[in-house]
C-alpha cells in the first residue's frame, strides 16, 4: 500500500512541532538560568554546603534530602575546624563562658540531663550578647562555634534577602527546617539589631514579612519542646531590638568594657608570646589601659610590639648591615618589649631614638 502523502506530512509536522517545543523549553530554561542574578551565588553556596556538611561534618547529604532553599542556607554552616578561636583565647570573660557552657551548651547537646521539670530545664530559645564595640561578643560566638559541638549556622542577613517576592520568606523557613534537620543547632546572627529591629510602619513589606516568619518559626505554634535550636544574637544596640524578639532571648549577657582584672587577663593573653624586659610593669600597663576595650588593647599591643622591630630595622637597614640570611633563619635579636613602647606614636619613636 502506497503511503498516504497527506498522512506523512501530518506526522512530520507533529514531530517537528514536538521537537521545537522541547528545544524551546530547554532554551527558555537556559535563558532563565542565566537571567537569574543569584545563579552563581546559589552554585557557590551549594558547593560550600557540600564541602562543609559532606566533607568536614561527615554527613550524608543524600539522606538529608535538602531542598533548594536549604542548600543555600547550608552554605552558612561553619565547621569547627575552620575556626581558629577557642574559649581559652578569650580573656577576662570566664564567668560568662562558664554560664554559656552550663546554660546553653549542656542543655542543647545533652538534653537527657535536663529531661524533667516539664520543659523548665531546657536550653533557652535565644541568647543575646550585648555591650560596647570591641569587647569580644563576636569572638565569644566564634569560640562557641568551635567548642559547642552543635551545628553552627552563621546567618548573614544578606543571604536571607532575595529580590524575588516571597523568596526571602522561603529562605527563613529553610533556615529553621535545616537547623531542625541538623539539630542541635545554633543560629548566630551578628549585629542582630539591624535585622530584627523594632518593627514600624515604615518597614518595607518584605522585611516585615521576614521578621514575622522568623518569629513564628522561632517560637510559634509548630515549635515543640524537643526542637533543639538556639538563636544567638550579638549587638551593641540592644535598645533597638524589637521587644517580641527580646522576649525570645531570655538569656542576656552584658559584655562590658573590661575592668582591671579583665584587662590584666587580656594583656597576659596578648603578650604571652612576646619577650618582655625584666621587671616589666604589667600593673602599670593595666592602669594605663583603663577605659579601653579588648580590641583597643589588642591594637595597643600590636603597635607596641612593632616598636622594637621598627627600631631594629631602622638601625640595621639604614647602615645596610642587615643580614638577610640571618633574618630568614629567624636569628636576629630584637630587644625585649618595654612599658614605654606602649602608646608611643611613630613620630615619638623617631624623636626618642634621636635623643638617645
Ligand atoms: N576579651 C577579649 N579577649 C581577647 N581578645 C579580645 C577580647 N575582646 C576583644 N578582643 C579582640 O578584639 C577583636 C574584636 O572583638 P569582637 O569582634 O569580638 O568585638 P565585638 O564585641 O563583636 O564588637 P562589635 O560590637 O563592634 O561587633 C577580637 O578579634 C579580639 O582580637
Ligand atoms: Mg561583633
Amino acid at each position: 500500500m502506497a503511503p498516504n502523502p497527506q498522512r506523512t506530512k501530518l506526522l512530520i509536522d507533529v514531530g517537528l512541532f514536538a521537537v521545537s517545543q522541547v528545544v524551546l523549553w530547554y532554551a527558555f530554561k537556559v535563558v532563565m538560568n542565566h537571567a537569574d542574578p543569584q545563579r552563581s551565588k546559589r552554585k557557590e553556596s551549594k558547593a560550600k554546603a557540600q564541602e562543609t556538611l559532606g566533607t568536614k561534618l561527615g554527613l550524608d547529604l543524600s539522606s538529608l534530602d535538602l531542598t533548594e532553599h536549604e542548600e543555600i542556607v547550608a552554605g552558612e554552616v561553619v565547621a569547627a575546624e575552620d575556626i581558629g578561636v577557642s574559649f581559652k583565647d578569650v580573656g577576662g570573660l570566664d564567668p560568662i563562658i562558664s554560664q554559656l557552657r552550663e546554660a546553653v551548651i549542656f542543655p542543647l547537646c545533652y538534653p537527657q540531663l535536663f529531661d524533667s521539670a516539664a520543659g523548665l530545664f531546657g536550653a533557652p530559645k535565644g541568647v543575646l550578647l550585648y555591650g560596647p564595640p570591641g569587647c569580644g561578643k563576636t569572638m565569644l560566638a566564634k569560640a562557641l562555634a568551635k567548642e559547642s559541638g552543635a551545628t553552627f549556622i552563621n546567618m548573614h542577613v544578606s543571604t536571607l534577602t532575595d529580590k524575588w517576592f516571597g523568596e526571602s520568606n522561603k529562605l527563613v523557613a529553610a533556615l529553621f527546617s535545616l537547623a531542625r534537620k541538623l539539630q542541635p543547632s545554633i543560629i548566630f546572627i551578628d549585629e542582630i539589631d539591624s535585622f530584627l529591629r523594632e518593627r514600624s510602619r515604615a518597614d518595607h513589606e518584605v522585611t516585615g514579612m521576614m521578621k514575622a516568619e522568623f518569629m513564628s518559626l522561632w517560637d510559634g505554634l509548630t515549635t515543640t519542646n524537643d526542637t533543639r535550636i538556639l538563636v544567638l544574637g550579638a549587638t551593641n544596640r540592644p535598645n533597638d531590638i524589637d521587644s517580641a524578639i527580646l522576649r525570645r532571648m531570655p538569656k542576656r549577657f552584658a559584655i562590658r568594657l573590661p575592668d582591671a582584672q579583665q584587662r590584666r587577663s587580656v594583656l597576659q593573653l596578648m603578650l604571652r608570646d612576646i619577650k618582655l624586659e625584666d621587671g616589666f610593669d604589667l600593673e602599670g600597663l593595666v592602669r594605663k589601659t583603663d577605659g579601653l576595650s579588648g580590641s583597643d588593647i589588642k591594637e595597643a599591643c600590636r603597635n607596641a610590639a612593632m616598636v622594637p622591630v621598627r627600631e631594629y630595622m631602622r638601625k640595621n637597614l639604614a647602615n645596610g648591615q642587615i643580614d638577610v640570611e640571618k633574618v630568614r633563619a629567624g636569628k636576629f635579636d630584637i630587644r625585649p618589649l618595654a612599658l614605654r613602647d606602649f602608646f608611643q606614636s611613630d613620630y615619638a619613636t623617631v624623636e626618642s631614638e634621636t635623643l638617645d
